[in-house]
């Protein structure tokens, strides 16, 4: 068989994944609810890249709506915009919307769909590895407000998502290998077993054959339907979602320009393993394995020079978590095991200890 299928667990309902192997990606349209209109919010790259399959999505009714992926248009303006182009073809309750492309086109046509008329149905079609690991399951729909990432949105449920690996054969290498690291951040945080068993996967990762890269795919998105099934709203277990991100984030804030979220994530979780390497709560094999996984995937595992450890210390207190200037942080007491208190997955590390930690990553 060519496909299979999982359920999600999701806002309200459960929804179908879509595993394919199609190449040709054959079997979407018929996977497509019927409908009288089908509104496609497409990456504008992606357009242009599988030409075939979208004269197969607006075939039956379709209309497209390319989208210039970066974050300056994942706005208010453009999900105005996009609302503005649906009213003016008269839709009705039983029109859906089928967004293909990465995390960033799926957030903003799932928040479209999510507005339409109080919610038309919408499917996910990610063609990005954060697309298919991360972005298409978890209900979370949003666009960036006044630079703040994310800020409006809702959450809200796919009626499918379509994941075939045969997407990522067109993704740079290195937009590849950091992109992977977010479905290793849930393994190592969540899960021992599969972790090793996809451990191995990490070296040449960007060369994997198409049927491997599916079994990556197929482990992670497993990985986080697990914890969906947990904690969908990262109320406790969920923050396993934001291992690596306290320091990560304030790393990908001062060079967002050299280094993407993958990269920074990837510094972030080692910062986090030196932590808890220093408070005693895990042992130098979870730092080496930290290391070895960065390595694996050809990610850096130096914090640039020109990012000054004051810089970084000023950015942990804007963490939204912050408590007078203790940091919050999720630590791993070793591969597959998050540090806990009375159901509480955050540790408050003293300022000295997380300054330690980050000088030993120049
Ligand atoms: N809702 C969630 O749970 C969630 C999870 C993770 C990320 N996100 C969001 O997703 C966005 C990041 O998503 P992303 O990493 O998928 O990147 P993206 O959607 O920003 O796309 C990255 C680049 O890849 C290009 N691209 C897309 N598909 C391609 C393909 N098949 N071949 C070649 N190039 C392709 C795009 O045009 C773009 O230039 C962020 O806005 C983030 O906030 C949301
Ligand atoms: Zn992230």
């Amino acid at each position: 068989v060519s496909i299979s299928k999982i359920l999600c667990t999701g806002y309200v309902r459960k929804y179908p994944v879509y595993l394919s192997k199609d190449g040709a990606f054959g079997d979407l349209p018929g996977l497509l609810p019927n409908t009288r209109k089908r509104f496609i919010i497409a990456d504008k790259k992606v357009i242009e890249l599988f030409p075939e399959l979208m004269d197969r999505l607006k075939a039956d009714n379709g209309v497209v709506f390319p989208i210039v992926a970066d974050e300056d248009h994942k706005t208010f303006g453009e999900l105005e915009r996009l609302c503005g182009k649906i009213f003016g073809l008269k839709p009705c309750r039983d029109d859906a919307i089928v967004a293909v492309g990465g995390g960033l086109v799926m957030n903003l046509a799932g928040l479209t769909a999510s507005l339409v008329m109080r919610g038309i149905r919408f499917c996910h079609v990610p063609t990005t590895l954060t697309g298919q690991i991360d972005a298409c399951i978890g209900s979370k729909q949003a666009v960036n407000f006044m630079g703040a990432k994310n800020w409006i949105g809702t959450y809200s449920d796919p009626e499918l998502c379509y994941v075939n690996p045969g997407f990522l054969r067109t993704l740079e290498k290195r937009e590849m290998n950091s992109q992977a690291i977010e479905g290793v951040k849930l393994c190592l945080a969540t899960d021992r077993e599969l972790f090793y068993e996809t451990f191995g996967m990490l070296e040449g990762f960007h060369s994997l054959s198409t049927e491997r890269l599916g079994e990556f795919v197929r482990r992670m998105i497993s990985a986080k339907l697990a914890v969906l099934k947990k904690d969908l709203m990262e109320k406790d277990y969920g923050m396993c979602m934001l291992y690596g991100h306290t320091a990560g984030h304030a790393i990908e804030m001062l060079n967002h320009k050299s280094m993407n979220h993958g990269e920074a994530v990837g510094l972030g979780m080692l910062v986090a393993a030196k932590i808890s390497n220093l408070l005693g709560i895990s042992d130098d094999g979870l730092v080496r394995t930290h290391e070895e996984i960065l390595s694996r995937l050809g990610l850096p595992k130096r914090i640039p020079s020109s990012t000054s450890i004051s810089a970084i210390e000023e950015m942990l207190k804007y963490n939204k978590k912050n408590y007078s200037g203790k940091i919050p942080f999720i630590l791993l007491r070793g591969v597959g095991e998050m540090a806990e208190r009375d159901g509480n997955y955050f540790s408050i590390v003293p300022k000295e200890t997380v300054r330690e930690a980050i000088k030993a990553l120049y």
